[in-house]
């Protein structure tokens, strides 16, 4: 089975991760041979330090080896070849692929090609959810619970895939409180409001001060302003330096709140709060090997079963309309169908399957 998104495992396949995972860290010789003549293929078409190095960790203390490439330029993405094409060779050398793209979907679509399991490790905007396994496991590690806390996230809500994918996992979970800290320029997309927030009646609040939310926060999720994702350096430059979490307004902080950031941060976050104990990111990162570790093991375990068009019993319609997101791999890969599940029957809504952009109504003569 592959992972796309965090809604492709259930809440007790999450726990089933994290027990795992605990056992890993307190026996890690136990598992030390359970990938044994198994290979991880990593193919990073965008840069990574910690989910790629933490996927390559996490098989070889496995035991498993691991092949890939960290740059696009490197493979043959430079001669045109399609995401479906690449997925498909690559099944003929691995038994699991890890895919980060710049594309929104792109994973998505290897896995409806490929013949072994696909992770998703961060499509553009979009999702990120083995960030989400790391992020999950280490709340749960520090504060006992996934459960009846307020967390806020802090800074680039709009493209920041780590947000979406955590708001969508917490969404899961009863008693959760959501703050959310942005400039208005890149608040939190509809469809993650839609979806999770509204949808689970999740309570929620949208403001712009993080020293005002600071207070009634029990986890803090910062996140980098992503100069990558704008199309104007301008706007990027107006909004870099939003928001600064330092020694002076984390005391409006509570005693115990823990701070959260997927990393890799700018100046987000001062160097002089690594030292608060409440500072929880380097951890953060390090549970994220390990609940790499487990899904490995699961995936593997699991069998081979590539992922298909997953949104069937809902109304699709497929190529009556073109998706509008420049972001989304249906932009660049070849002849690839335009598939649009019915999200509002009264408005006529349709969704991309692939990057999940909501469109319009669709041709009358539908
Ligand atoms: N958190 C995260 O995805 O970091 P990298 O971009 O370094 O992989």
């Amino acid at each position: 089975m592959s992972l796309i998104d965090i809604f492709d495992m259930t809440v007790e396949e999450l726990y089933g991760l994290m027990e795992t995972a605990s056992d890993i860290i307190e026996n890690p010789g136990k598992y030390s041979e359970k990938c044994k003549g198994k290979k991880l293929a990593t193919l990073f078409f965008e840069p990574s330090t910690r989910t790629r190095l933490s996927f390559e960790a996490a098989m070889l203390e496995l035991g498993g080896s691991v092949l890939g490439f960290s740059d696009a330029s490197t493979s043959s993405a430079t001669k045109g070849e399609s995401v479906a094409d690449t997925a498909h060779m690559i099944s003929c050398y691995a038994d699991i692929i890890a895919m980060r793209h710049p594309k929104e979907g792109a994973p998505y679509v290897a896995a409806a090609n490929a013949t072994i399991p696909v992770i998703n490790a961060g499509d553009g905007g979009h999702c990120h959810p083995t960030q989400t396994l790391a992020d999950l496991f280490t709340i749960y590690r520090e504060k006992g619970r996934l459960t009846n806390m307020t967390v806020g996230f802090c800074g680039d809500l709009k493209y920041g895939r780590t947000v979406h994918s955590l708001i969508a996992a917490l969404s899961r979970y009863e008693g959760i409180n959501i703050v959310l800290i942005s400039p208005e320029e890149l608040a939190i997309p509809q469809y993650v409001k839609d979806d999770y927030l509204d949808k689970k009646a999740m309570p929620y609040v949208e403001c712009r001060s993080l020293d005002e939310a600071l207070p009634g926060l029990d986890i803090l999720y910062m996140t980098r302003i992503q100069g990558e994702r704008f199309d104007s350096v301008e706007e990027y430059e107006r909004l870099k330096d939003s928001y600064v979490l330092t020694p002076s307004n984390l005391s409006l902080a509570k005693d115990h709140m823990c701070i959260l950031h997927p990393l890799p941060r700018v100046n987000e976050i001062s160097v002089a709060v690594d030292k608060d104990p409440r500072a929880c990111y380097f951890k953060q990162a390090l549970n994220g090997k390990y609940m790499r570790m487990s899904l490995i093991l699961k995936q593997l375990g699991d069998g081979q079963d590539a992922i298909g068009v997953k949104e069937s019993g809902i109304k699709t319609v497929v190529n009556l309309k073109h998706c509008r997101n420049p972001r989304c791999i249906t932009s660049t890969e070849q002849e690839l169908d335009h598939i649009f599940k019915l999200v509002n029957a009264e408005t006529a809504e349709y969704r991309c399957v692939y990057c999940d952009a909501v469109h319009g109504t669709v041709p009358e003569s539908l």
